[in-house]
């Protein structure tokens, strides 16, 4: 069979299946076993295919065709331009999610500070990797230090497998735990801790903390056919989808601030409907924070930021 032929047929099976993305899918899954950009399904429409390049692709599309993710099937995503290591352990990157990338990467830009970064529920670790690489290379802004955490080992094992394909490895410490609290009990193993002083602080000029925490509700799960595939870990929150926001907020509330002695900025991506509740919830847990909503390309309410003071001791 020729390129065209069997692209064709695919995508018309696909479409069958009402699967919107029917075109783009069968080209990225093309181009994934013949081992090419998708520039070169166009360029070449007439190009012969073997036997096991036929056959491997008619099983992926007929693993399409059950709903999985094309993201799970070839193993990989893109995200902010990099390409990441997936399987079913882990989240697929979201597009909505490079807000978060972006904010940071703006602040580093416009301020060329140093600081220190921590990714709660970093999954494939996409936004602690995209941080790393662009802050110390790209912007040349050195020294910043990255940690990031994730209550799951075999997502840690991706995680830190991406972080070697992008070479930030060395940059980028990951602990096991719940939320914030294996940074807390790993403290005084930080690089730059004050040693005889008593009370360290993280090290350089202001702390940025990113989450991505789940935060769907069991009803928008049961609703959402096309997210089936992906880790209940890393979607459901809870009745009101904040259990893992109100608990994150709780144990930055009783970080003792004599380790965070610093400005810190707390990036949280949200569900466009939790909008309100979460202003309360920031308002109750961490007292005399500035909060700012940032809304998502297609206009929604998606991410919340906020500028905290920790009380000093
Ligand atoms: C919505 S996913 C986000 C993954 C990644 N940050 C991203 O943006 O693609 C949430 C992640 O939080 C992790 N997680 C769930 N509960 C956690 C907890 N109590 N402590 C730390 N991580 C947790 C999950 O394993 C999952 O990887």
């Amino acid at each position: 069979m020729i390129i065209n032929q069997i692209l064709e047929e695919a995508i018309k099976k696909l479409s069958n299946k009402k699967i919107l993305s029917a075109h783009l899918d069968a080209e990225i899954l093309l181009s994934h076993i013949i081992k090419k950009p998708r520039e070169y399904l166009l360029a070449h429409p007439e190009k012969k295919l073997t036997q096991k390049q036929v056959s491997s692709f008619k099983f992926q599309v007929s693993r399409r065709l059950k709903g999985e993710p094309v993201a799970y099937i070839t193993g990989h995503k893109e995200f902010y331009g990099l390409d990441f290591f997936v399987d079913k352990n882990v989240l697929i990157p979201r597009q909505e999610t490079e807000l978060m990338v972006d904010e940071i990467m703006e602040q580093g830009t416009r301020n060329k500070e140093q600081g220190t970064i921590i990714d709660i529920g970093t999954g494939s670790g996409c936004i602690i990797i995209t941080l790393a690489k662009n802050l110390n290379s790209k912007f040349k802004i050195q020294n910043s230090k990255f940690f990031a955490t994730d209550i799951s080992k075999p997502v840690l094992a991706i995680a830190r497998k991406n972080a070697k394909l992008h070479n930030v490895h060395k940059d980028i410490k990951f602990f096991q735990g719940d939320l914030l609290k294996p940074i807390i009990n790993n403290f005084s193993k930080f690089p730059g801790r004050a040693p005889r002083s008593g009370a360290g602080k993280i090290q350089n000029s202001k702390l940025i903390i990113t989450a991505n925490l789940p935060y769907l509700t069991p009803a928008q799960i049961k609703n959402s056919p096309s997210i089936k595939y992906e880790p209940k870990l890393a979607l459901s929150a809870g009745a009101d989808g904040l259990k893992y926001y109100r608990k994150l907020f709780k144990q930055i509330k009783n970080v003792s601030c004599s380790m965070f002695r610093v400005p810190c900025f707390v990036l949280c991506e949200i569900d466009p409907s939790q909008t309100t509740k979460i202003k309360q919830l920031i308002n109750k847990e961490l007292l005399s924070s500035q909060i700012q909503i940032k809304k998502d390309l297609r206009g929604l309410n998606r991410m919340v930021i906020c500028s905290i003071n920790l009380r000093q001791d």
